[in-house]
């Protein structure tokens, strides 16, 4: 039996005989989306540096609907479906209202509106939690947020890391779904339970010896506020 004639002869590379030419076709479209990229990094740049980055803007709606989805997509499905296993009982959601009255009003207000001095100055601001926007969040996408925090924006992450469950979590995704059935009295409650810092706490000192008799308070010291008539606590709506 004889050899086939071209049995020695160099097999061709398949990729080269097939598809001549591939390296220039592709090297001219990465051109094209790299100048592209470019592009738009140093349009970005540019809106920047015109704008600024004061954050007393508020974002526009290109950069809050890819925020929003962008924290959609990083909380994963199956988080996401969870449901509160909390029970919702007038405890459970008298203990949501401490814990957010103490952690979260300075930002959020008690009222979850974030109508306050640092929640209207961050960016992006604190949200209307009242809103369907925030409302139509799922319990596990709301647990998630509050659990792990937001990247790049004024929202921290609160609890302990890591998957054990966190029942005092569960119970502030109880009380944001309870934020429209707030009662005035509940809200007068949760100002009490507001931080109060050391100076306001002197000024407080200050005035209650004035008012058992004492000498006249002395104004407050040097602060971002213009000095307050009386010593009071700072509002948190
Ligand atoms: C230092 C300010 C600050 C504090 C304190 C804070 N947050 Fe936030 N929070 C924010 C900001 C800013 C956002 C908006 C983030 C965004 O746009 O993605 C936010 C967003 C959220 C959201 C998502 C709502 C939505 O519709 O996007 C939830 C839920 C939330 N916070 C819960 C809490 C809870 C619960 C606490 C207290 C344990 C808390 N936050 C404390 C600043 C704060």
């Amino acid at each position: 039996m004889s050899e086939p004639e071209n049995a020695e002869a160099p097999i061709p590379h398949p990729a080269s005989k097939r598809h001549p030419g591939l390296i220039q076709r592709y090297a001219g479209a990465c051109l094209i989306v790299f100048s592209s990229l470019v592009g738009i990094g140093l349009l970005c740049a540019g809106w920047i540096v015109l704008h600024g980055v004061s954050t007393r803007d508020n974002p526009t709606v290109l950069e809050e609907t890819a925020a929003r989805a962008m924290r959609h997509l990083a909380v994963p499905a199956g988080e996401r479906r969870r449901v509160n296993p909390v029970p919702q009982t007038p405890e459970s959601l008298a203990e949501g209202r401490a814990h957010w009255a103490d952690h979260c009003a300075s930002c959020h207000g008690n009222d979850g509106r974030g109508n306050t001095e640092i929640g209207q100055h961050l960016f992006p601001k604190a949200p209307d939690m009242t809103l369907p926007k925030t409302q139509a969040l799922t319990d596990g996408e709301l647990y998630a947020i509050i659990k792990n925090g937001v990247r790049l924006t004024g929202m921290p992450a609160w609890g302990s890391p890591g998957s054990a469950e966190d029942p005092q979590t569960w119970k502030l995704v109880l009380f944001i779904r309870n934020l429209q059935h707030l009662t005035p009295e509940e809200l007068d409650q949760m100002k009490s339970m507001n931080p109060v810092s050391p100076m306001e706490l002197e000024e407080q000192r200050k005035a209650d010896d004035f008012l058992n008799g004492g000498d006249v308070p002395e104004p407050a010291s040097p602060s971002h506020h213009p000095a307050r008539p009386r010593a009071s606590r700072k509002e948190i709506p």
